[in-house]
């Protein structure tokens, strides 16, 4: 069997490293990366941390329009795809990358397999609904990581290939926490001892291309009663320094560059709260158990607000204030996205249905 892998994206890294884990012992894996996410700290650093194995493709593409960003990326993936003729097609969640790999394997002869099906925000404004509803409609096998996920997919009419296996996100984080906690430095170096911080990402769309939020986002995290630690995505980076916003935030918040994986896991771990944009944080949090304030004013990862460890607060600078000094963790945590074994079952149910076609 012979699986074709699309990334480029910091936390498609991170998924692909799990199931590439169980894949490649016993399969070819062909890894593409399309460049979307280039700069050493958004990608190498995945790379050399989690051992992964070099792309055998960097497509290169770089940042653009989304339309010129997901044209370059099809364009290029087809000649790979021609070339290559892999058996599987397998895409991660809900970027530019994931829709150009759902565009131009479908209409090939691989199967096209989507890890993280069936999530919806139900904002259309969101460049990631669209990217997930289309790839979703596009796929041949879809590997949801909740059972809520499975009856969203079933309410667009889609059963046929459909497999509850848990979040490959959680096979991840089981392996890094205890590496974070025996290797990262982090806390040192920025002189922070657990429980004795909050930590921060920012870089939705909603959040950084809108003065008014970003503003209000930064005054919520400033105002916050504990240091906040905020490793900056170079989108907010930019969109900070565009809005004469860069200084102030320097000053009031301890910003750092993106943080390496397991640095983050270790930030996350021993943060007393956190406070994002981000969709995989906001489960990460979930895992480790870290009260969690989403800076959204919905997410794909209901289960996570049900459950209590999760509140959703737009970018409304009063309510980050006060659930950022609020939010008291519940006292049980239910495990909605499987058992930490996504990885495997994935795998398994690949093999089973590449031998079916084979037939
Ligand atoms: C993308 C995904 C988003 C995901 C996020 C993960 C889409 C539409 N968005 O958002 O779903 O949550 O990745 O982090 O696919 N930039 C750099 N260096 C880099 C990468 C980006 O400087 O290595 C800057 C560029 O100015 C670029 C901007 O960040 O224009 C945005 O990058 P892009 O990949 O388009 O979107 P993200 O916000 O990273
Ligand atoms: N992450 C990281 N360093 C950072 C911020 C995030 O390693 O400075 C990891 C985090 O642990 C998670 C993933 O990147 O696994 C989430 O990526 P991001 O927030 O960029 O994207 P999203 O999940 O929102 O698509």
């Amino acid at each position: 069997m012979n699986v074709l892998t699309v990334v480029g994206a910091r936390p498609q890294f991170i998924k692909a490293f799990a199931v590439s884990r169980a894949l490649r012992p016993g399969h070819e894996e062909i890894l593409v990366h399309t460049g979307q996410h280039y700069d050493e700290e958004m990608s190498d650093v995945f790379f050399d941390e989690l051992g992964i194995p070099e792309p055998d493709y960097n497509l290169g593409v770089g940042s653009d329009t989304h339309g010129r960003q997901t044209a370059a990326m099809l364009e290029r993936l087809e000649e790979v795809l021609e070339t290559e003729q892999p058996d599987v097609v397998l895409l991660y969640g809900d970027t530019n990358s994931t829709l150009a790999g759902a565009v131009a394997a479908s209409k090939l002869d691989p199967l096209v397999a989507h890890v993280e099906a069936g999530l919806r925000s139900y904002n259309r404004e969101m460049p990631e609904e669209t990217n997930r509803v289309l790839t979703d409609h596009a796929s041949d096998l879809l590997f949801a990581p909740s059972e809520s996920a499975v009856d969203t997919l079933a309410s667009e009419g889609i059963t046929d290939g459909v497999y509850f296996v848990g979040d490959v996100m959680y096979d991840a984080l089981l392996w890094a926490r205890e590496v974070a906690q025996e290797n990262s430095t982090i806390l040192d170096e920025l002189s922070l001892a657990d429980s004795e911080f909050i930590l921060a990402t920012v870089h939705r769309a909603e959040n950084t291309d809108e003065r008014a939020n970003l503003e209000a986002v930064l005054t919520g995290l400033s105002n916050a009663d504990l240091p906040v630690v905020l490793p900056v995505h170079p989108r907010t980076k930019k969109q900070l320094q565009a809005y004469d916003l860069w200084e102030r935030a320097s000053n009031q918040l301890t910003v750092i560059e993106p943080a390496g994986y397991l640095d983050f896991v270790r930030l996350l771990d021993g943060a007393t709260r956190v406070a994002t944009d981000s969709g995989g944080v906001q489960k990460e949090a979930f895992f480790l158990e870290t009260p969690c304030v989403t800076m959204r004013d919905e997410t794909e990862w209901v289960e996570t607000v049900e459950s209590g460890w999760n509140v959703l607060v737009g970018a409304r600078t009063e309510e980050i204030e006060r659930e950022l000094r609020n939010a008291s963790p519940p006292d049980e945590l239910p495990s909605p996205y499987g058992d930490g074994d996504a990885a495997t079952k994935i795998v398994e149910r690949i093999v089973t249905d590449v031998a079916a076609t084979d037939d």
